[in-house]
């Protein structure tokens, strides 16, 4: 059974840049209902019960294909969120990206203005709901995006940001201003967090 972890925050502890009430929403709502119907799949999937989510969304091609879409929508969201939540916080604890990662990006972006007006661009450029990423992958770090709750991990790549543009992350404060949420967002980004997933994601390769 997967289960809804608390946060390490409080749900106001990111206003003004994220209000409590989208936070609240977003994480005892929608996050638990992910949970909840993904934890209803497995009911019918033993053997993925018995998987780490990673591993689940890694392996989507072996889940039955009764519960492979499921598994894909609701497993996905449940990693998607678990993911987000880590990487996100207070903006008085948002820190600076470490020097390897500022280096990285520097080298696969140009700057960390040409980073940004990629991610910028990226998530403005998303159609409907979905996910931006910075990931690694075998080609090293890009910045790619997954429609509704598909998930980073089931394309092989490993996340180390991660950006939820689906209305219910921002629509109470942001309504159709999804570039003052893209904003916002990068106040409160912890970047000691990113920094270790990156060191991981270069550690594991
Ligand atoms: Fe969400």
């Amino acid at each position: 059974m997967h289960t809804l972890l608390p946060l390490n925050y409080a749900y106001d502890a990111l206003e003004p840049h994220i209000d409590a009430r989208t936070m609240e929403l977003h994480h005892t709502k929608h996050h638990q209902a992910y949970i909840d119907k993904l934890n209803a799949a497995l009911e019918k999937y033993p053997e993925g019960a018995a998987l780490s989510i990673e591993e689940l969304l890694r392996n989507l091609k072996v889940a039955p294909e009764e519960v492979r879409t499921a598994v894909r929508n609701h497993g996905g969201g449940h990693a998607n969120h678990s993911f987000f939540w880590t990487i996100i916080g207070p903006a008085s604890t948002s820190g600076t990206p470490s020097v390897a990662l500022v280096a990285a990006l520097n080298s696969s972006f140009g700057s960390m203005e040409k980073f940004w007006e990629a991610w910028q661009s990226k998530a403005l450029g998303l159609f409907g709901s979905g996910w931006v990423w910075l990931v690694k992958g075998g080609d090293g770090l890009s910045i790619i995006t997954t429609a509704n709750q598909d998930s980073s991990i089931s394309e092989g790549k490993t996340p180390i940001l991660a950006l939820d543009v689906w209305e219910h992350a921002y629509y109470l404060s942001y309504q159709n201003r999804r570039a003052d949420y893209v904003t916002a967002f990068k106040n409160v980004i912890q970047w000691d967090e990113v920094s270790r997933r990156f060191d991981l994601s270069m550690n594991s390769r």
